[in-house]
């Protein structure tokens, strides 16, 4: 990777990859969402097509599950006119042994532009990147679509969107991440932006042992008791609790969870009357969040998903120069 203030960042600042929200400028923040912003009216489009990435080839690598990530990445880069391949890890030839950066090289080989990688190995689109440098494979561009526990920028960057689309501004704002911030990238991501932004206050939500040690340390203000939390709130982010990443038993019950974390309607009264509630999905009702309030009108979960595919175009014709 070309070394600079900012690893992601050629020496012209101009962005390289994309692996990390944390220490991204928000100069380089407020142009992907600006970008994004005509590309949502693509979609109404009757030719849902433009040609920034024509010529170019995208490889989805997820050795991950994903439903959202995973489509919105490949709408996206079909959008922008790219050749996309999906890798289909569970029938490659990584079953056979070969290791990630074997079958980087093999990719490469087939004249990749850009890697879309999952992983569950926090740090592996790191990982890829300084392979890529370390080869003098500086135009390939390396996405980070979620590694381990650690980021998922571009989640970051459409809960971002979401946020400015119906707040308009962002630094007046009370926002509440609430639930399994400990196992969750997509809150490390979001924290970092929402700081980042000027957002002047960030709260985490949930109990001592979903929280990450020292928290505060990432700007944040911790509760514990959701009623007292969501107070005043402009914004509210559900998270899933993430139990393949937990190891041993970190609460009681789901059911005594959703009891004191579950976002419920009288819950959600608590915070401002023009609250927007969000969630990245994969959402688990019952256990969270409350039916009523995912499909109620505070809701914006669904918005959450078209924009991805905006933000998605604004970072990889970004990547590409465009
Ligand atoms: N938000 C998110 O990352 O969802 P997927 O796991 O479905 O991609």
């Amino acid at each position: 990777m070309r070394t600079g203030p900012n690893p992601q960042l050629d020496a012209d600042g101009a962005l390289q990859h994309l692996l990390t929200l944390e220490g991204m400028p928000a100069e380089i923040i407020e142009r992907i969402l600006d970008t994004a912003v005509p590309f949502v009216s693509i979609a109404e489009r009757d030719v849902k097509k433009v040609p920034l990435l024509r010529g170019k080839t995208v490889f989805n690598l997820f050795f991950e599950n994903s439903t959202r990530t995973r489509t919105t990445f490949e709408i996206a880069a079909k959008r922008l006119s790219a050749d996309v391949i999906n890798l289909n890890v569970g029938v490659s030839s990584t079953s056979k042994g070969e290791t990630l950066l074997d079958t980087i090289d093999n990719l490469v080989a087939m004249n990749a532009d850009m890697f879309v990688v999952r992983h569950a190995q926090s740090g592996a689109p790191h990982l890829i990147a300084q392979h890529l440098s370390a080869r003098q494979r500086d135009h390939i561009h390396v996405i980070n679509a979620g590694d381990g526990r650690h980021a998922h920028p571009t989640q970051g960057l459409l809960d971002l969107f979401t946020i400015r689309h119906y707040k308009h501004e962002f630094g007046k704002l009370t926002v509440a991440i609430i639930g399994d911030v400990l196992h969750s990238r997509v809150a490390r991501s979001l924290i970092h932006g929402l700081t980042t932004m000027g957002v002047p206050e960030v709260r985490a939500i949930g109990p001592q042992t979903l929280l990450p040690t020292a928290v505060e340390k990432l700007g944040v203000r911790v509760f514990h008791d959701m009623r007292a939390g969501l107070a005043g709130c402009d914004v509210i982010v559900m998270l899933r609790l993430q139990s393949e990443r937990m190891k041993g038993s970190l609460l009681p019950s789901a059911g005594e969870f959703f009891k004191h974390y579950g976002l419920t309607a009288d819950k959600l009264a608590l915070a401002k009357p023009d609250a927007i509630v969000m969630h990245p999905g994969p959402m688990n009702r019952g256990v969270e969040i409350d039916s009523a309030v995912a499909d109620g009108k505070h809701s914006v979960i669904l918005p959450q998903v078209t924009f991805g595919i905006a933000v998605r175009m604004a970072v990889m014709s970004m990547l590409a120069g465009g």
